[in-house]
């Protein structure tokens, strides 16, 4: 086990009704406040009634950004900004999936920056302070509301980023697993996948790491359980709260500690939704088994045997490694095809007419995933799951 420092610093208020202690945190952010939402789907389901609730209590002033899009772009992270800096804002409350969280991430950062905020995207380090961010997901999926990664698509250069700081963490998240109930059957499962794609992508790993393989197993079986319960009954209180919870765990760093983790699923999808705006989770259901075939070779054919022996209770079964791996392969693929997911590209009206561009940017990030690809293996993969 490699040297590490444990910081998850976001302080999460979890449960039924938790928003009560929204105006107690919000008096200590300051007095003038930008509320960042979505296309409205807080407004159907009353969050935005009982946001508003709390903040009538706090005698502060408050703004709004309505519209973030999913798959966010910089343009709307530049009109944020702009209205923290003309309204002198104190922080910001997100309310809303991982689009709206990772707009707001970018627009605290941005309101002390005075270039293109861009530059903070593909450069964090540029990033010197940001305003305090406070998060109130509504759905179970890509865990931003306890980490540091915000998600931010260049609609000029169809371009999707992952940047990085500490600064960017929420310094408190409020996670109501009721909040959930009203995410749609399409969105829930595509949360799941994303979720447990979080935790694949960590589970793989050059080096061995016996706590972190055991957590992400036990992580990865409630979030496939929680799912197929979320879909039969929305409004299951217990099986939304695992997947909320399971959704911060999946990233917020514990997974990687102690030994070296590169994903290479992620960026191989970001490059879809950065150019056919596709919902992240669906991308990567399609994309992960196609991946794990290319990537099967001598050097890991044991550790995902050991995985999927792991996963799916077979620690008993008499298989050839190879025959193993590619069994729990077709394993996974049934459980996606349970969620109702799309299992190809062409589902999704994809065809392979941008794969070398996709590959180009994608292989920048993945040289050194868990198997580093290059251009034409990514192209391989994008040809696969056609
Ligand atoms: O916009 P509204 O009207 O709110 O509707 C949203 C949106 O249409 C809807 N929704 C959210 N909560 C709801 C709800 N509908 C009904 N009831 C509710 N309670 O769901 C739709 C999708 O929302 P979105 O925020 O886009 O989904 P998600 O949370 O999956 O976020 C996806 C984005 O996060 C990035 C992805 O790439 C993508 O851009 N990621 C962010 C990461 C991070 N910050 O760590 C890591 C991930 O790997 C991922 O890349
Ligand atoms: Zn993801």
């Amino acid at each position: 086990m490699k040297n590490f420092v444990y910081d998850i610093p976001t302080k999460v208020y979890f449960g039924k009704d938790q928003i009560q202690s929204l105006s107690e945190l919000v008096k200590n952010l300051g007095k003038k406040l930008l509320i960042v939402y979505g296309g409205g789907s807080i407004k159907k389901n009353g969050i935005y009634d009982s946001v508003l609730e709390q903040l009538k209590k706090t005698g502060g002033e408050w703004f709004e950004l309505s519209g973030i899009e999913p798959n966010p772009r910089i343009t709307t992270v530049k009109k944020g900004i702009q209205l923290c800096k003309e309204k002198k804002i104190d922080g910001v409350l997100a309310v809303g999936g991982g689009s709206v969280i990772d707009c707001s991430k970018v627009i605290c950062a941005g309101a002390y920056y005075n270039g293109d905020p861009w530059n903070l995207v593909m450069n964090p380090s540029l990033i010197e302070n940001a305003l305090p961010l406070i998060a109130i997901p509504t759905m179970a999926a890509t865990g931003s509301e306890m980490d540091h990664i915000a998600v931010i698509t260049n609609e000029d250069t169809d371009e999707k980023i992952g940047t990085r700081h500490p600064l960017l963490r929420p310094i408190a998240s409020i996670l109501d697993p009721t909040y959930t109930f009203s995410v749609s059957p399409y969105q829930s499962a595509a949360g799941v996948a994303d979720i447990m794609s979080h935790i694949m992508e960590s589970y793989f790993s050059k080096e061995p790491g016996l706590i972190l393989e055991n957590v992400a197993i036990g992580l990865l079986k409630t979030c496939m359980d929680s799912g197929l319960k979320v879909l039969e009954d929305p409004e299951d209180y217990e099986a939304r709260a695992n997947l909320m919870w399971v959704s911060c765990w999946a990233i917020n760093d514990f997974l990687k500690l102690g030994r070296p983790v590169a994903w290479s699923v992620h960026p191989i999808e970001h490059q879809l939704s950065a150019v056919y705006d596709i919902t992240h989770g669906v991308g990567l259901a399609i994309l992960t088994p196609h991946w794990m075939e290319y990537v099967l070779n001598e050097n890991t054919v044991d550790i995902f045997e050991g995985f999927f022996r792991k996963l799916w209770d077979w620690q008993d079964k008499e298989l050839d490694s190879y025959e193993l791996v590619h069994k729990g392969i077709e394993e996974l693929n049934k459980f996606y095809a349970k969620l109702n997911l799309p299992m190809t590209l062409h589902e999704l009206d994809i065809d392979s007419s941008q794969f070398s561009a996709m590959a180009k940017k994608a292989e920048k990030q993945v040289q050194q995933g868990f198997v580093p690809l290059s251009e034409s293996d990514i192209v391989k993969i994008y040809e696969a799951s056609l």
